[in-house]
């Protein structure tokens, strides 16, 4: 680890095991973590227990899961020299940390908590009904705290979750002294990126670009995305707003004004849009998959990473929970 790294501010920021990433995780979050780099200290955690709070009755694909995913990030950048790579279920001050938090968090935090809220109404093929599904915001204050974080590089969605935890950093230090920074989030721009049916871009929907995807899958894909419905003929005149194509021109392809003001005018027709988007695709995906199938050949290289990152993060989180038991006055 670079020794310059001492006196930048700390970042930490997870992400559940979902195996292979697809550009929605790479321009609503990975962007940003390759940037942050150089500026801070960075944290990039594997949430495997994180992912246990849903996937409890299925846990086979976990470690296949978390390996694809790190190769992913390898691929796009992330530098084990710089960030500290690791994974949340090797480093136990996480769980310590989590169950002295929930001894302080009060239930009706938990039970308002939009996300939980959401994911109770919405997700029928599992049973959420549970403590460590509640807990979830619990955790990851925990993740966020045993490496007293100054900021949260997050997304609109997480948004809640670090209220929360800033929220049970306050209480914290009220019971029991100053003993965590309350972590600002990092929010930045990031383009829309939709599904190729127009939902928001899923694993679990099957609609998601990989950044693993080859030619012939990134072709046969964007063949299929939804364009406007109104818009049959070439010569129709198009909306590019609600258009699918579009909003991958907007991030892909410099000159989409152009292509847009075409479309309107119906002087272009979605065919040749397509086409020129699939090159354009293809062409920014070609070095990540290059570099990807490098790594995974690689199989220790993996391994080592993430035992260097997990040893790394367990020493600065015993240092945090050396503080904490003291704080509270229990054993270590
Ligand atoms: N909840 C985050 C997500 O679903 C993953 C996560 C777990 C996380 N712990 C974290 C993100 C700590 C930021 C900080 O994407």
């Amino acid at each position: 680890m670079n020794s310059s790294s001492v006196n930048k501010k700390r970042i930490l920021s997870g992400m559940r095991p979902s195996g292979k990433l697809h550009v929605g995780h790479y321009w609503g979050a990975l962007v940003n973590w390759v940037r942050q780099q150089d500026e801070y200290k960075c944290f990039y955690m594997v949430a495997d227990w994180h992912a246990l709070t849903s996937e409890y009755a299925d846990t086979k694909d976990i470690e296949s899961n978390v390996r694809e995913m790190v190769i992913d990030w390898l691929a796009i950048g992330l530098d084990p020299q710089k960030s500290v790579i690791f994974r949340q279920s090797a480093v136990k001050q996480h769980a310590e940390l989590f169950l002295l938090l929930s001894m302080i968090t009060p239930l009706p935090w938990l039970e308002r908590c939009p996300t939980y809220k959401e994911q109770l109404r919405e997700v029928t093929t599992r049973d959420l009904s549970t403590y460590g599904f509640l807990g979830y915001p619990v955790l990851q204050a925990a993740d966020i705290m045993v490496y007293r974080a100054d900021a949260v590089p997050v997304g609109e969605d997480q948004l809640a979750h670090l209220e929360l935890t800033r929220e049970i950093a306050r209480r914290f230090n009220n019971f029991y002294g100053n003993t965590f920074p309350e972590p600002q989030a990092l929010l930045s721009q990031s383009p829309r990126v939709p599904g190729i049916d127009n939902r928001k871009m899923s694993k679990s929907y099957g609609n998601s670009i990989l950044l693993s995807d080859d030619e012939d899958a990134v072709r046969s894909k964007v063949k299929q995305m939804f364009t406007d419905p109104v818009k049959i003929k070439l010569n129709d005149k198009g909306h590019p707003e609600g258009c699918v194509v579009h909003a991958f021109y907007k991030i892909y392809i410099e000159s989409h004004e152009k292509r847009a003001a075409e479309c309107k005018a119906g002087g272009t027709g979605c065919v040749a849009c397509k086409k020129e988007l699939s090159e354009a695709l293809i062409t920014a995906l070609k070095p990540l998959r290059e570099k990807r199938q490098v790594i995974a050949k690689d199989h220790a290289m993996v391994e080592v990473i993430l035992k260097q990152g997990n040893e790394y993060a367990c020493t600065v989180a015993e240092d945090t929970m050396k503080k904490v038991r003291e704080a509270v006055k229990i054993l270590g």
